[in-house]
């Protein structure tokens, strides 16, 4: 049976505090929750995604309070991030509590929490009255639900209550911060910027690229992710293409191409911002329109360039 789409907060609230599966939605895009100190619970999540359980989920709070009882300490960097950017689209991984379930963190002895900007998101965890584990609310490896819609689409059949909170305004995942080492360590880059981490707590260290999943550190890393069906290929303009339904997903106005059978362009007068909240329903819309191939621009490496760039990346790998 289908889920049902709803706005009803305490229905969404009451299905996790039961056990089950609610999809709601973040700042950043949709999550697929259920209690994070349920290990059962958190089991569904990887069987309804299809996700293998090297992947660790991320671990949703309302209050910067909720903390204390998910992670064994704070270090001044993870402080100062946290009071910055939270709530928002930075998640921090930090030395876990034994209260954390090892199937939530895949062993790790560390924990991913997020404190969501989204207000509906924050009503849910505190009227579900449990910290709410949530990876994206998508089959693993495909591109992430940025609408209730996307949601019901890919994963209405295997999970309880789809909570519609809008469209997401952010659009990427968060920005993921290993703050266990002496540096902190950017793990995914996402919606709060390297610019802004780096201009409160100086350089951190580099995401570190690994080809083979098993070994990444963090498996958002993994290299093919993101990903449409259709074949998505990174591409400088002016270089070849070759014959066939070519759309191009571009940004910021370029000249018109008529070797496109389709141009989509995410932000018209060049904002990132505006091009980030677009990015993944246009991957999903194009990746429904029968091409043989989407062509993307590069972005700038600033800003949420950085992070558009590294989810096309990865939509390009194969294999
Ligand atoms: O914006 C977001 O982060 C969204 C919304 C729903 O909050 N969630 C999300 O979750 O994108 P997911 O599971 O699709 O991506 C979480 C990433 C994964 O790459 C995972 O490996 C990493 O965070 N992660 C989680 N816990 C970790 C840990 N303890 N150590 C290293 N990486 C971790
Ligand atoms: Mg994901």
């Amino acid at each position: 049976m289908a889920a049902p789409i709803t706005t009803d907060v305490y229905a969404a609230a009451e299905v996790i505090r039961r056990g089950g599966l609610a999809a709601f939605a973040t700042e950043t895009v949709y999550g697929l929750g259920a209690n994070a100190l349920d290990p059962v619970a958190a089991a569904r999540i990887f069987e309804a995604k299809q996700r293998p359980a090297f992947d660790p989920l991320i671990v949703h709070i309302a209050d910067r309070s909720m903390l204390a009882g998910l992670v064994r300490e704070v270090p001044e960097a993870a402080s100062k991030l946290i009071d910055r950017f939270w709530p928002g689209p930075l998640t921090v991984v930090l030395p876990k509590q034994n209260a954390v379930p090892d199937i939530v963190t895949s062993g790790l002895e560390t924990v991913g929490v997020r404190l969501p900007a989204h207000e509906q998101a924050r009503e849910l965890i505190r009227s579900a009255g449990c910290p709410v584990a949530a990876p994206s609310a998508n089959l693993f490896g495909h591109v992430s639900p940025t609408t209730a819609r996307h949601v019901a689409d890919q994963l209405g059949d295997r999970i309880d209550i789809i909570l519609d909170g809008g469209p997401c305004h952010v659009g990427l995942e968060s920005t993921v911060v290993d703050c266990c080492g002496p540096v902190p360590r950017l793990l995914r880059p996402g919606g709060t910027t390297l610019e802004a981490i780096e201009g409160l707590i100086g350089p951190i260290e580099a995401q570190t690229q690994s080809s083979d999943g098993s070994a990444a550190p963090a498996p958002g890393m993994l290299e093919r992710h993101y990903s449409p069906r259709t074949p998505l290929v990174v591409w400088q303009p002016g270089s070849a293409i070759p014959a066939g339904r070519i759309a191009l997903l571009t940004w910021s106005s370029p000249p018109a191409d008529p070797r496109f059978v389709r141009t989509v362009d995410l932000s018209p007068e060049g904002s990132l911002v505006e091009a980030a909240a677009r990015l993944f329903a246009a991957l999903r819309e194009l990746d429904a329109a029968g091409l043989d191939a989407i062509y993307a621009v590069p972005f700038p490496e600033e800003g949420l360039g950085r992070a558009i760039n590294d989810r096309l990346r990865r939509a390009a790998a194969r294999g």
